[in-house]
């Protein structure tokens, strides 16, 4: 298949993590989302946690005001966070796993098990008109079920692959991306919209963003991290390069 244009999601949500370490106003997510505008994001991801640890109620009213590309708002699966999914109305909507003590999103949501609450959780969003994504490990099982429950989205948990990378475990590694690219392909040829995202860097980006199915990616950590090396606009441009370069 020939490859459409892939979009990046950057993601904003730890220049709240800097913020919140000193309870103040600075650095501020909602200008860094509209420089990473500036700088050729497509999208805006942000995670409002039930912890509120880096994004708070107060940065998605910002985001949605301030936004000229469209929010991706993740959130878990929570009646809480479905109220103020259906009261800002955002672009997209992704649903995440979230553990209260957990560092990171830690794996995929567990699809499978929750088939029914999961298809009456997203069918409100569905009517409102946000894009629903489901946020999964690369499992068939698991793919299936977001296309039984109505998601139009999956985003494919990269997080196995990059650790594999960093660790310098290469056959895992290897092994993780054709897993990836697999249900890449499995999830495309069910009709689903295909992204994908975590930990992703410039040394683990490209083979992920070659795979013809993806037309998203959402990318947080790793470019704010280098932002403070050489200044966020610099950084992604940098990953909109490698992007481009593995598309082409
Ligand atoms: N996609 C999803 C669904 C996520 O939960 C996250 C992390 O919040 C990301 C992408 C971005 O991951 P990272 O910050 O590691 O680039």
């Amino acid at each position: 298949m020939s490859a459409e244009y892939l979009r990046l999601g950057v993601n904003i949500d730890h220049v709240a993590t800097v913020r919140n370490a000193r309870g103040g106003v600075y650095p501020d997510p909602i200008r860094a989302a509209k420089i990473a505008e500036q700088a050729g994001a497509d999208g805006i991801t942000a995670h409002l946690r039930e912890d509120r640890r880096h994004i708070t109620d107060a940065d998605i009213d910002g985001l949605m005001a301030a936004l000229s590309v469209p929010l991706n708002f993740e959130m878990a699966a929570t009646d809480e966070m479905q109220k103020i999914a259906l009261r800002h109305k955002p672009h997209a909507v992704c649903i995440v796993p979230e553990k209260r003590e957990e560092r990171t999103t830690e794996g995929g949501l567990e699809v499978a098990r929750e088939e029914n609450r999961l298809a009456h959780f997203i069918a409100p969003l569905r009517e409102v008109g946000c894009r629903v994504s489901i946020f999964i490990a690369a499992d068939m099982k698991q793919i299936e079920a977001a296309h039984r429950i109505g998601a139009q989205v999956i985003e494919l948990h990269t997080g196995a692959y990059c650790d594999a990378h960093a660790e310098g475990d290469f056959a895992t590694r290897d092994r993780e991306l054709e897993t990836l690219r697999e249900m890449s392909a499995f999830a495309h040829s069910l009709g689903l919209e295909v992204h994908a995202g975590h930990g992703l860097t410039y040394d683990t980006v490209q083979p992920v963003a070659a795979f013809p199915e993806v037309v998203e990616l959402n990318i947080g950590h790793f470019l704010i991290g280098e932002a403070i090396f050489r200044g966020l606009t610099p950084a992604i441009a940098e990953m909109r390069r490698l992007m481009d370069e593995a598309r082409a």
